[in-house]
């Protein structure tokens, strides 16, 4: 860790203990992530890939089953329950696809509250929550409880008492996801403000492309553990071999995205060609002994992160959200 980072995960696994037939499930398999501090993240993957696992584990609110987190310096692991909740109070705020209110408060209330928990009189909390809501074209439903407002009104509630606080990194999973595209962008257009003038980090999980273009670079999440990262402004769709980074964990475990498994011709033995510091070049034994990926498997019809529908049959990254495109039995 370097003073420089505001968060960082090594070694993150979490198992989902379950005596039910399908036993337990492992969703996050020894990751490791850095985000530094003022730099905006996005994560992509699959449903299921262990991404709203990774963002309750990184903020705090669940200890992953084994591995290491450390949020502005302080190793979580070691924490008090107490000492947490102040790291948090002061650091972070979440956002997440629900439950981000409390359903006996009114708007305004849910807003202030995070101020109040910090110890600001009531009067200054609510001036600054009803300033929080106004940014955010809600001021006029101040009063309302939760259950009385849309799915993406209480997600504008959500974000104004996930900002009030001033944090310096804002864990979000899925923020725009229930808004329409004109509060999208009203959305997308404050996190920008915060990301440049303020210096907040943040780790976005996200299906929309305008979210991830937002972000300094896109980490590729698939079965809990990240396996690609694409800088932020390069074109999601782009495949070109420069411009994207695949991990390797300590162990050397290097995973593949389908669709460069895919180019690469499939599953087989690959002879180490070239080998110095820095640089592996493999180069495929004997093309017969190749699984063609094409023969027992197809590409799917509708992106598993997203829904979008692919028109064209040889598209291999997500148009809407940048998932790589899985491949299923044929
Ligand atoms: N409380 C739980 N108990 C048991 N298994 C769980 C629990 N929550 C999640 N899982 C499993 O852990 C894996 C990762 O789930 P997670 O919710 O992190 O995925 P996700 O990437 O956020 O998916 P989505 O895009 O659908 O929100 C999945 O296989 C899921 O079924
Ligand atoms: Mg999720």
């Amino acid at each position: 860790m370097t003073v420089e980072d505001i968060l960082v995960a090594d070694y993150l696994y979490h198992i989902y203990e379950s005596k039910a037939e399908d036993g337990n499930v492992v969703a996050l398999r020894g990751l490791h992530c850095r985000v530094k501090k003022g730099e905006a993240v996005a994560v992509v993957g699959p449903s299921g890939s262990g991404k709203s696992t990774l963002l309750k584990c990184l903020g705090g609110l669940m200890k992953p089953s084994s591995g290491f987190v450390s949020l502005a310096g302080n190793n979580m692991t070691r924490l008090t329950g107490k000492e947490l909740v102040e790291l948090r109070q002061r650091t972070v705020s979440f956002i997440f696809q629900e439950g981000n209110l409390l359903p006996n408060l009114s708007a305004l209330d849910n807003v202030a509250q995070p101020l109040r928990h910090q110890g600001v009189s009531p009067r200054i909390a609510k001036a600054k929550a009803r300033e929080m809501l106004k940014d955010l074209s809600m001021e006029h439903r101040a009063k309302a409880r939760p259950a009385m407002l849309s799915g993406g009104e209480q997600q504008r509630v959500a974000i104004a008492r996930a900002l009030i606080t001033e944090p310096k990194l804002i864990l979000a999973d899925e923020p725009t996801g229930a808004l329409d595209p004109v509060t999208s962008v009203q959305v997308l257009d404050i996190f920008k403000e915060l990301h440049e003038k303020k210096e907040v980090a943040f780790l976005i999980v996200t299906h929309s492309r305008e979210v991830a273009d937002f972000a300094d670079r896109i980490l590729e999440l698939r079965d809990g553990r990240f396996v690609a990262q694409r800088g932020g402004d390069v074109d999601l769709s782009d495949l070109e071999a420069g411009e994207r980074e695949i991990f390797m964990d300590e162990l050397g475990t290097l995973n593949l995205p389908p669709d460069i498994v895919l180019q690469m011709g499939g599953s087989g033995s690959y002879r180490v060609d070239e080998l110095t510091t820095g640089k592996l070049t493999l180069v495929n034994v004997d093309t017969s002994t190749l699984n063609s990926v094409d023969s027992v498997l197809r590409l799917v019809d509708d992106c598993p992160a997203c829904g979008f529908t692919y028109s064209n049959e040889e598209t291999l990254l997500c148009p809407e959200c940048g998932s790589s495109r899985p491949k299923v039995s044929a």
